[in-house]
């Protein structure tokens, strides 16, 4: 089995960015810049928050940071971003989800203007990726695509199965691996006969969110299998959706979790603010 370290490729993306950067700041004169927006004490959005700042200062992007408090009127809330969307020195606005309960996410969402939304949550991103058209892609869906291409997996022709069918994951994977020619098949928690899908799979993406779910049972010979999940197991021990030691004598390629999809998600996040700023120069 040849393990995918994406901490090591997320750091030469991180890498290339940074220089990019750097020669975009030269010829523009202008920084690029991220809004990031934690609401609320959620102690795993702290961490992701915390990673994508870390992540800024290393390849030169500068973050503008609000952290609001968990009773923050949704009003506010939309008044901060109209008033990032206004800024012409911010390159991309991010709102850490889940948001507290009283908020409606899809209406935040709604809120960003398309041209700086990097996460590509808008509607009018997903529906440019739908038609093929350019806009942000989402990160870890991209992210994954970018793993694969440089381990040096095709994919083209391959029998894709993604195993979860969420906005941020499952759906927008299924876009990107079906522009990349896969044969996409998206399974859910009404799929019946799941094991014998994913057994056909060359491809598995796993993106459920239950620990240790994919066992051998799951896994083709040969397959390259992407793990997607960021699980807590019994003993409170971060893992994966794959039983990553039962399943890894099977897999060609295998993910590790943590250090395989997770850093992919921030370099991703870097590239479509740097994105973001090059389109914004060009208008
Ligand atoms: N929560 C979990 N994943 C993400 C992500 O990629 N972006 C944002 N904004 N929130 C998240």
């Amino acid at each position: 089995m040849n393990l995918i370290d994406g901490k090591k490729i997320s750091q030469d993306i991180k890498d290339e960015i940074k220089e990019e950067v750097s020669s975009f700041k030269e010829a523009n004169n202008r920084d690029v810049s991220l809004a990031v927006i934690l609401v609320g004490d959620d102690s795993a959005s702290k961490v992701y928050v915390k990673n994508k700042k870390k992540a800024c200062e290393y390849t030169g992007i500068k973050s503008v940071s609000y952290e609001l408090p968990a009773e923050t009127k949704e009003e506010e809330l939309l008044s901060l971003i109209d008033e990032l969307n206004e800024r012409s020195d911010i390159d991309g606005i991010l709102v850490q989800l889940p948001l507290p309960k009283h908020m409606d996410e899809n209406k935040v969402t709604l809120r960003i203007s398309p041209e700086k939304d990097v996460d590509g949550f808008h509607p009018v991103n997903v529906g440019n990726l739908l038609i093929g058209n350019p806009g942000f892609l989402p990160c870890t869906p991209a992210g994954i695509i970018e793993l694969l291409k440089r381990s040096g997996v095709s994919i083209d022709g391959k029998r894709c199965v993604i195993a979860g069918r969420s906005n941020i994951v499952g759906k927008p994977m299924s876009l990107l691996m079906l522009r990349e020619n896969a044969t996409v098949t998206v399974c859910h928690s009404h799929t019946k006969e799941l094991k014998e899908i994913c057994k056909r799979a060359d491809i598995l993406i796993a993106a459920i969110g239950k620990p240790r779910f994919f066992t051998r049972d799951y896994i083709k010979e040969g397959a390259v299998v992407i793990d997607v999940g960021m699980d807590r197991d019994a003993e409170g021990k971060l893992c994966g959706d794959c039983d990553f030691d039962d399943i890894k004598e099977l897999c060609s390629y295998l993910t590790p979790v943590p250090g395989g999809v997770g850093p992919m998600t921030i370099a991703m996040l870097m590239k479509n603010c740097l994105f973001s700023a090059k389109m914004r120069v060009k208008k």
